[in-house]
């Protein structure tokens, strides 16, 4: 694959953002880290399809909060036939944490998870995939 040298103009707080972000990440340099950025981002859109992937959700909330948990069963329930496992931990007196191991369509998954992570009262929530085909 050929490489080609581009300028990019930035303003002076993005700019000390990528650095910091490639500092953070261990990327030697600048063009590593904005490499990485580009490939996640269109990696995720690339989700939105039908490809068949297996993942995991993983949910952070406050068990306390009002109908919480029977949304999140009942969510659950209804897109049974794409969840393989799930395993709560009760990370503090009422904070959990919920690990929800997912198969199937890239965009079915997608609509589960952002679903799930809309219930009010979820403090954390986030999609990981790969391919599974
Ligand atoms: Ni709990």
């Amino acid at each position: 694959m050929s490489i080609v040298r581009i300028s990019v103009s930035l303003e002076m707080e993005l700019l000390e953002a990528l650095d910091d972000f490639a500092a953070e990440n261990h990327f030697t340099n600048r063009s590593q880290a904005i490499r990485h950025l580009i490939n996640t981002n269109s990696v995720s859109k690339k989700w939105q399809c039908n490809n068949l992937v297996a993942g995991s959700i993983t949910l952070v909330f406050n068990h306390h909060k009002r109908d919480l948990l029977k949304k999140l069963t009942d969510l659950q329930h209804d897109y049974h036939d794409m969840i393989l496992s799930s395993q709560h931990f009760h990370l503090e007196k009422e904070l959990c944490m919920e690990i929800i191991a997912v198969k199937g369509k890239a965009a079915a998954l997608t609509e589960l998870a952002d679903k799930l992570i809309a219930i009010k009262g979820i403090q954390h929530g986030k999609l990981t995939m790969s391919r599974a085909d």
